[in-house]
């Protein structure tokens, strides 16, 4: 079974199709187009896509500096104004393929088919496109949508445990940020680690209708939109303090579970939002566990250096950090809290306190040079 629908942008309308087998479907409907491919996924291509790019998939390769190879490769083998992008692979073929399809020769028509469940689930639409420049990470970008996202779901078996549970992850951010029903609908899915392909089609559409709602009544980011950064701001210093040593998903995740307990501390939510929370948070350190069990193993957290990157963030102000939390019943908020010493040390006690849950070692200073 299938199941499409389509997003209204500014820039034009496009489609998402979400199903099984759809790969042979979208290489039948594009032969003559120019196949940008995670070069990891390059053995799954059926022999009529004729013409490919393959790439690895890694952060130099979506940087400015490497964009003239990839445009050089489209000349060579013949790219015209006319001529159709198709890109298969993670965020990373998305940055790229974004950038290169809105320069070239103007900008060509493309379509993007998401191949780890954390683009499926989340960045395939809405995605705002970003390139490293000279080291510095997403620096700069544009936002040029495909014509059509096309999701075949069969992708995922190949996924490793960590990567599928990042997925999930910021799946169950769109859908708890969306309110308590969503996030009930969610859970009722089953999701699981294996994911049964009937399963993933289930989430990944219940998650991206939800986005959905959310990218279309604000498309700029200018209120409702920002609740989908929940987890980010906890979860990016926990990524960057450990050299990117904890994979985006999870720290996202673990974010999650950071500004609750931090949410609890200050006495944010009610009775009932308490209980919302953390029916959340025991789902979250759930899936964590799975990860940790599928054998990977957390680096050593250096907190001081957590903090400082946390502090460092650019979503702060100068008087106030800047995070979503869960509020009230339940629901998420962007709030801002006074930058003193109160604050830091509820911050510090509250990551400390999801970090000696999962048995994340804090002791030693090793991962700060
Ligand atoms: N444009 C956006 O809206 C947006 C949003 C979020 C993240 N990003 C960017 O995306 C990047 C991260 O993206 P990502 O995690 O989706 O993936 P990725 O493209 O970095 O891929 C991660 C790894 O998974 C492998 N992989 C991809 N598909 C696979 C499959 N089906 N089976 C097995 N392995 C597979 C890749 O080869 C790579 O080794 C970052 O650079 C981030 O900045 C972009
Ligand atoms: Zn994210």
């Amino acid at each position: 079974m299938q199941e499409s629908f389509d997003i209204v942008s500014s820039s034009g309308s496009y489609a998402v199709r979400i199903g099984r087998g759809l790969l042979a479907n979208v290489v039948d409907a594009h032969r003559d187009a120019i196949y940008l491919v995670d070069e990891r996924l390059a053995h799954l291509l059926p022999e009529a896509a004729a013409r490919r790019v393959l790439i690895e998939a890694n952060e130099s390769r979506k940087s400015l500096e490497a964009m003239p190879e990839v445009i050089l490769k489209l000349r060579e083998l013949g790219a015209n104004r006319s001529t159709h992008i198709v890109s298969i692979g993670g965020g990373v073929l998305q940055d790229i393929a974004t950038f290169a399809a809105s320069v070239y020769m103007r900008g060509l028509s493309w379509t993007y088919m998401p191949t780890t469940l954390l683009g499926m689930a989340d960045s395939c639409i809405g995605g705002k496109s970003s390139i490293n420049v000279l080291g510095y990470k997403n620096l700069v970008g544009n936002f040029y949508p495909p014509v059509e996202v096309v999701i075949d779901i069969d992708f995922i078996r190949s996924l490793d445990a960590e990567q599928v549970i990042g997925g999930l992850n910021e799946a169950v951010k769109i859908c708890y940020a969306r309110g308590a029903q969503s996030f009930a609908d969610y859970l009722a899915e089953g999701p699981a680690w294996p994911l049964p392909p009937e399963t993933a089609q289930r989430l990944l559409t219940r998650s991206l209708i939800t986005k959905k709602w959310f990218i279309e009544i604000d498309e700029f980011d200018r209120k409702e939109r920002l609740l989908l950064n929940y987890g980010h701001t906890f979860g990016h210093a926990l990524e960057a303090a450990t050299q990117f040593g904890v994979s985006h998903g999870v720290a996202v995740g673990l974010g999650m579970l950071v500004a609750i307990d931090f949410a609890k501390r200050g006495a944010r939510l009610t009775q009932t939002g308490a209980s919302h929370a953390e029916a959340l948070g025991r789902h979250v350190s759930a899936m964590t566990d799975i990860v940790v069990e599928s054998g990977v193993r957390w680096p050593k957290v250096d907190l001081t250096a957590v903090l400082q990157k946390f502090d460092n963030d650019k979503k702060h102000n100068t008087e106030f950090y800047r995070v979503v939390v869960p509020v009230r019943d339940g629901e998420l908020e962007l709030v801002s809290i006074a930058r003193n010493d109160d604050t830091r040390a509820a911050l510090r006690a509250s990551y400390e306190a999801v970090f000696s849950q999962l048995g994340i070692d804090t002791a030693v200073a090793s991962n700060v040079a």
